[in-house]
C-alpha cells in the first residue's frame, strides 16, 4: 500500500490496514473473505515498517487454521507489484488478490467468490455501482455482461461500475505483471494488468447486486 496520507494523523505511525473497524483491525475483514472463500495459503505484503505489527497480530496463521507468509514491499510501487513480489509464493497456481482496506459485506458473497474461484477461466474482477466512479477503476459492460472497457480513475467514466479490490487470475498473471510499465503516478497499475486480459478477451466481471455492500475506507468520513 501507500502511506495512507489521506488519513493523517491516524496513519502517521500505524498502518491503515491495522486501524480498528468496529471491534477488529481492518485487515481481519479482507482476511476473513479469503478464508471463507476456502483460501488457506496467504501472503501478506506490507511495508518494512509495518511487517512486525502484522506478524504480532496474525503470526503464521496457525491459530486461524491457515498459513500466512509475509513479504516486504520497500516502496509503494503499485498493486500489480504484488505479483512480482509474490511470484515464488504463487509458483504455478492461480491466485486471488485482495486489498487490505477493502470491506465487503453481504448476502451470498462467499458463495459468489467460491463459485468464481471454481469457474475461473483467466481473470475475474468484481464491480460495484457507485456514485463517484472517477475515484476508482471503472469497468464498462455490454448487454450480455461482457467487459468492453476498463479504465483507471477516468475523468468521464463510461459506467457507474467501480472495480473493487478483489481480483482472481490464472497463472499467466506472473508474465503479464512483468510485462506492464509504471503509470504516470509511478505505479504498476492493476488496471493495466486487467487491460492485457481484456485485449485477449480473457477478462470476466461479476457485478455485485443488491444485498452486497462494498465499503471504502480512504477518508476519515468513510472510515467512520
Ligand atoms: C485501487 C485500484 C482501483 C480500484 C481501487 C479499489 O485504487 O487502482 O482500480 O478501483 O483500488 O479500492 P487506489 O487505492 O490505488 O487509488
Amino acid at each position: 500500500g501507500g502511506f495512507g496520507t489521506r488519513l493523517y494523523p491516524l496513519t502517521k505511525s500505524v498502518s491503515k490496514q491495522l486501524l480498528p473497524i468496529n471491534d477488529k483491525p481492518m485487515i481481519f475483514y479482507p482476511l476473513s473473505i479469503l478464508m471463507l472463500s476456502g483460501i488457506k495459503d496467504i501472503l501478506i505484503i506490507t511495508s518494512p515498517r509495518d511487517k512486525p505489527s502484522f506478524m504480532s497480530l496474525l503470526g503464521n496463521g496457525e491459530n486461524l487454521g491457515i498459513s500466512i507468509e509475509y513479504i516486504e514491499q520497500n516502496e509503494p510501487k503499485g498493486i500489480a507489484d504484488a505479483f512480482l513480489l509474490g511470484s515464488n509464493f504463487i509458483k504455478d497456481d492461480s491466485v486471488t488478490l485482495i486489498l487490505g482496506d477493502n470491506l465487503f459485506f453481504g448476502y451470498d458473497l462467499v458463495s459468489t467468490f467460491k463459485n468464481a474461484i471454481k469457474d475461473l477461466k483467466k481473470a475475474t474482477i468484481f464491480a460495484y455501482p457507485v456514485n463517484n466512479p472517477s475515484d476508482y477503476g471503472v469497468v464498462e459492460l455490454d448487454k450480455n455482461n461482457e467487459v468492453i472497457n476498463i479504465e483507471e480513475k477516468p475523468e468521464n467514466p463510461s459506467s457507474r461500475y467501480a472495480v473493487t479490490g478483489i481480483y482472481m487470475y490464472d497463472n499467466s498473471i506472473l508474465d503479464i505483471a512483468k510485462s506492464i510499465k509504471p503509470s504516470e503516478r509511478g505505479e504498476l497499475e492493476i488496471t493495466d494488468v486487467n487491460k492485457v486480459y481484456l485485449d485477449k478477451n480473457h477478462l470476466d466481471a461479476v457485478i455485485f447486486g443488491r444485498g452486497v455492500a462494498w465499503l471504502d475506507t480512504g477518508s476519515h468520513q468513510s472510515l467512520l
